[in-house]
């Protein structure tokens, strides 16, 4: 198994480039589905995740080809014979949970496996299947998989609400609209760019949208999707965890560059609370520059849908507020129990205290290194950035977490100065077995 050795008190220095969004390249891997033909994706990371729907596309009958050394993805979805998704490669990854929309837009059924939890807590999909519904399938639960018809002459189309908005939903509900007979609207649509991206490529593959990047999204079913070639955006997640990883372990007054961005998916409260930190921050088109401040201001936070405070981005927050000259809050709305990480984070000597849907951090904290365990994927992240601070090292363990959503972090890090280095170790080694 593998695990990161991170060396701390290393500055941060030069530049790093962002890869290709993850949470927006699944949804382009699903809206694929839809087209006969060959679609092709460009920006497309090298991660576990994109694995694996590689892997569930393949089953329906997709032939889908990667190629890591240019990022391009490409999907040929001319013979969909296997309306399928099975447990086995759902359980991995959530997001397979797309091919409900992707196989009822395409096929008009589908059997699809319930996605199960996460880490920190349940994940439900109930918004998913009264949508579906709403639309007019028929949706029966069969020994864990969701079983999903259309009439014969297929999807009629409907209205739905989401309540709470739902990034997930909104993509699986407009997989499905975007070829049923008639006319569908979605109501407290999610508009985090993710979406806004995923539905400018429905809508270049044929698909009639109106209301992108607004909370109604309405469609006009059409009886097919064209293939197309697509970029993808860059990832917000992974930018914004480069701009704390600067503001925390860059050199105060040295600037350090963040390529390949797009600097306005953070949303504008990431952007305010950041700033507020007193970290310097230059905004381009592609890229930004971050300036670490002598001293990093407390800022707390509460994290909302877009454009509020991603919840992908509270953990990393965590490792910010530590080093900050004063105590503050974080307060996830999205997820009430997103972390996982902080027990992890204490055994580095981290005080932070959680109640509820809330943790009070400490500032001023020195940090020490230690063998730290991966939970979850932003969780993993954390760890890594604790280790940039802490003194002497800290072993982040089963980072396969931290590689279903971040490309090469250890050599992008290698790379702008810091030490972080990849390791193999036996998980179930015991000091005198290692000794032996
Ligand atoms: C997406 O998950 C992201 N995943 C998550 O990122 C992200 O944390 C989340 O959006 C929120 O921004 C991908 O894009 C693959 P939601 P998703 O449906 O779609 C509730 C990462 O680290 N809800 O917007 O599953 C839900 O419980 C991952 O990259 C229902 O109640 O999130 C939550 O409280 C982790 N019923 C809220 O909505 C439903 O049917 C938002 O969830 C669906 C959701």
């Amino acid at each position: 198994m593998d695990k990161l050795v991170v060396r701390g008190g290393v500055p941060l220095q030069g530049s790093l480039t962002v890869s290709g969004s993850k949470n927006t390249a699944l949804p382009l891997m699903a809206a694929a589905l839809l087209a006969e033909g060959t679609t092709t994706l460009q920006n497309i990371p090298n991660l576990k995740d994109i694995a694996t729907f590689s892997n569930v596309l393949r089953v329906s009958g997709a032939v889908v080809n990667a190629q890591p050394s240019t990022h391009t993805l490409s999907i040929d979805s001319s013979r969909i014979e296997y309306p399928e998704a099975p447990y086995e490669l759902v359980k991995k990854m959530r997001a397979s949970f797309y091919m409900l929309g992707a196989l009822i837009g395409r096929c008009g059924q589908a059997r699809v496996s319930l996605p199960g939890g996460c880490a920190w807590g349940p994940r439900p999909v109930d918004l998913h299947l009264k949508g579906m519904e709403a639309f007019g399938a028929s949706i029966d639960l069969d020994e864990g998989y969701v079983v999903a018809q259309t009439p014969s002459a297929g999807l009629p189309g409907g209205i739905y609400r989401l309540e709470p908005s739902s990034v997930g939903a909104t993509i699986n509900l407009a997989l499905a609209a975007t070829t049923a007979r008639g006319g569908s609207r979605i109501e407290n649509a999610a508009i985090e760019p993710d979406v806004v991206v995923f539905c400018e490529a429905l809508q270049a593959m044929g698909a009639k949208i109106e209301g992108i990047g607004t909370r109604t999204l309405e469609f006009e079913g059409v009886e097919a999707l064209q293939p197309i070639s697509f970029r993808n955006c860059p990832d917000r997640i992974e930018l914004g965890t480069f701009m704390i990883a600067a503001a925390i372990a860059g050199e105060p007054g040295q600037p350090v560059r963040l390529n390949n961005a797009e600097p306005a998916h953070l949303g504008q409260a990431f952007i305010d609370a950041f700033q507020q930190t007193g970290t310097g921050l230059t905004v381009g088109t592609d890229y930004v520059q971050v300036t670490a401040p002598e001293t990093l201001r407390p800022v707390s936070i509460e994290t909302e849908i877009y454009p509020g405070f991603p919840t992908d981005l509270q953990a990393q927050w965590t490792v910010l507020l530590s080093q900050a000259n004063g105590p503050a809050t974080i307060t996830d709305t999205i997820y009430g129990d997103r972390f996982a990480h902080i027990p992890e984070l204490g055994r580095m000597g981290m005080f932070a205290k959680v109640s509820g849907n809330q943790v009070t951090v400490e500032g001023n904290q020195q940090l020490q290194g230690a063998n730290v365990m991966s939970t979850d994927l932003r969780a993993s992240v954390s760890l890594v950035l604790a280790g940039l601070v802490a003194k002497g090292e800290t072993h982040v363990l089963r980072i396969y977490h931290l590689d279903r959503g971040y490309e090469r972090l250890e050599d992008k890090l290698s790379n702008a100065g810091l030490y972080v280095r990849r390791e193999q170790y036996d998980e179930f080694a015991t000091p005198e077995t290692e000794m032996a």
